[in-house]
């Protein structure tokens, strides 16, 4: 049931690429390593992963959901993913995470909540910025299909004279009493503004 909807997301999902205009030289600016984690995405669940322009990293894992009700358990209520993403880039650059897309189904029942909350930080950095969305139940289609987007400078900004890897943490949450899941297909869409330091 879950396949044929993430065939309709990959479908739906553009791969053009959306360039911001850029004064710096960003010819040196490659995927160096990638590691990934969690409940939400144990090893062997990446399935693909491209920094496809300096400005545009995509990565495709298993999907994964939150669930609360009868045949959920209390580790259900929670899962997160999180992706480390090292980049090659120059001395005297700086990057930043300014947009983010997600998208999955939320069957909420009366009562429920589901939270998706999208979170960054650099290693070696305790600034943090989280994106928390809330979808309140009921929701009362069997599934409702949800896109978020975030379009939002996060001031938080890699470190200026060494890369430091990128960590973003994408959570499902529920509450913890009444029946329903939040369902995210694994797909993230991450938006990179450059600047010269
Ligand atoms: C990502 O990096 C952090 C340190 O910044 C580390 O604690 C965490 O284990 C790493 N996660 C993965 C999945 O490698
Ligand atoms: C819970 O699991 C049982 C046994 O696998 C199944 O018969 C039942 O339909 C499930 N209930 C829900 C609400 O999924
Ligand atoms: C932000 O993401 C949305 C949805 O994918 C897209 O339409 C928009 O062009 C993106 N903006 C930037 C600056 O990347
Ligand atoms: C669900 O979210 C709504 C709106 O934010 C809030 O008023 C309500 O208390 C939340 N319910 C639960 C069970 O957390
Ligand atoms: C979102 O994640 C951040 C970082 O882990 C955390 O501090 C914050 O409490 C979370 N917000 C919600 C609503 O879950």
């Amino acid at each position: 049931m879950y396949a044929s909807g993430l065939f309709a997301l990959l479908a739906c999902l553009s791969l053009s690429t959306a360039q911001a205009p850029a004064t710096q030289d960003l010819s040196g600016v490659s995927l160096a390593q990638l590691a990934y984690g969690g409940s939400g995405c144990p090893q062997g669940s990446l399935k693909f992963a491209e920094l496809i322009t300096p400005w545009r990293f995509v990565s495709i894992t298993d999907g994964f959901t939150a669930a609360v009700g009868s045949n959920a358990s209390v580790t259900d209520q929670r899962k997160a993913c999180q992706i480390n993403i090292s980049l090659n880039y120059p001395a005297g650059l700086q990057f930043t995470l300014v947009n983010s897309t997600y998208s999955g189904y939320a069957n909420l029942g009366y009562g429920v909540n589901g939270t998706h909350n999208l979170s960054m930080y650099f290693s070696g950095s305790s600034e943090q910025k989280a994106f928390p969305d809330t979808l309140q139940g009921t929701l009362d289609e069997k599934f409702t299909v949800y896109k978020l987007t975030h379009l939002e400078t996060t001031d938080v900004w890699s470190p200026c004279g060494a890369p430091s890897p990128l960590n973003v943490v994408n959570e499902l949450s529920v509450t913890q009493t009444g029946t329903g899941s939040l369902y995210d297909s694994g797909i993230m869409d991450l938006a990179f503004l450059w600047r010269t330091c």
